[in-house]
């Protein structure tokens, strides 16, 4: 987007989702200069000039999270010192989420050291798009928009699948809210899983709260990172002896082994179906057959119009008019 008030631009981790976006608002993305020095260092500058324009900067913090974070907060300080009126930043998926408090004596609040370091850099709003825990808007001073993919995720399960016989799995005790809020919009019931986590990246499942029997289940998360927490539930879910498992989740990481322990778990049919968004540009390098992506570029397009006072004018009217989510 390049009008006279605005410029949108897109950093490395978010290009492919920059020009979706670019597209959806006829707009082209704003020209920059991304230089990786020899020495590892970073600079990010605008091509043209910044004084007084409102300011859109996509990125996601996603693998290689630290050099795509630095190459965020360099930009924003760019955008600053390049005197823009306002800079908004959208964070497609916001790494260091999941590092949101201390679970043992000792560990880091690494999500609230990171959200503080884009807020000095000079950032004044932040976009995220299914953040992972609501609260860390707290971690903010500045404005904090938290938008949902969730809702798009389901319209497309909806169009692709009858839900006659469906029932909504929580993955774990920290998705049982947003399970519940998606099975009371589809007036479907709900089963929770009960996920431990031995060691960090393992996960293990052994009892399952509901009735799963020659059931579809449509497992929603909001990350899949290794896999593990989805392998796991499938095969406690086929245990209880559930009909078909459908997965969805708005951040697709595929850490490690993830592509290939999927794509060999729908071989071997312990899944039926995938649905990941596009918050993530590597998502398009996973091949796993029936793994649909979904596009939030329409929603980020509308968001960026609400800011500049356009469109749907408010979040909550987005989501009612497009029905993408049922508050
Ligand atoms: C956990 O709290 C998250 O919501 C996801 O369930 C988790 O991050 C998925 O990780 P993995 O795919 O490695 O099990």
């Amino acid at each position: 987007m390049k009008n006279n008030n605005s410029v949108l631009f897109a950093l490395s981790a978010s290009k492919k989702l920059g020009n979706n976006v670019a597209k959806y608002l006829h707009q082209e993305l704003g020209n920059i200069e991304i230089k990786h020095f020899d020495d590892g260092e970073t600079l990010v500058k605008s091509i043209d000039s910044l004084r007084n324009k409102d300011v859109y900067v996509l990125q996601s913090t996603s693998n290689p999270v630290n050099e795509n974070l630095m190459e965020l907060l360099i930009a924003i300080d760019s955008f600053k010192r390049a005197s823009a009126r306002s800079i908004n930043v959208i964070i497609p998926y916001f790494g260091y989420s999941r590092q949101d408090r201390k679970t043992e004596s000792r560990e880091p609040i690494t999500c609230k050291l990171v959200s503080k370091l884009i807020e000095n850099s000079g950032a004044t709003r932040v976009t995220i798009c299914d953040l992972h825990a609501d609260q860390t808007q707290g971690f903010f001073e500045v404005p904090v928009d938290t938008v949902s993919a969730t809702y798009m995720l389901l319209k497309q399960i909806k169009k692709d699948i009858s839900l006659h016989d469906a029932i909504i799995v929580s993955p774990d005790y920290g998705s049982v809210k947003r399970a519940r809020k998606i099975s009371n919009s589809v007036n479907l019931p709900m089963a929770i899983l009960d996920k431990r986590r031995p060691k960090p990246n393992s996960a293990e499942i052994v009892n399952v709260l509901g009735n799963v029997v020659n059931k579809t289940c449509i497992i929603i998360d909001d990350i899949i990172d290794t896999g593990g927490t989805l392998i796991a539930a499938c095969n406690v879910l086929k245990q209880h002896k559930a009909k078909k498992i459908v997965f969805a989740a708005t951040h697709g990481l595929f850490s490690k082994n993830a592509c290939h322990n999927l794509q060999k778990a729908i071989k071997d049919k312990k899944i039926d179906r995938m649905y990941i968004t596009n918050t993530l540009d590597t998502i398009y390098n996973c091949k796993i057959d029936h793994l649909k992506i979904v596009d939030i570029s329409p929603m980020i397009g509308e968001i960026i119009k609400i800011y500049q006072g356009i469109g749907y004018k408010t979040i909550t009217n987005l989501y009612n008019k497009t029905k993408i989510r049922k508050e």
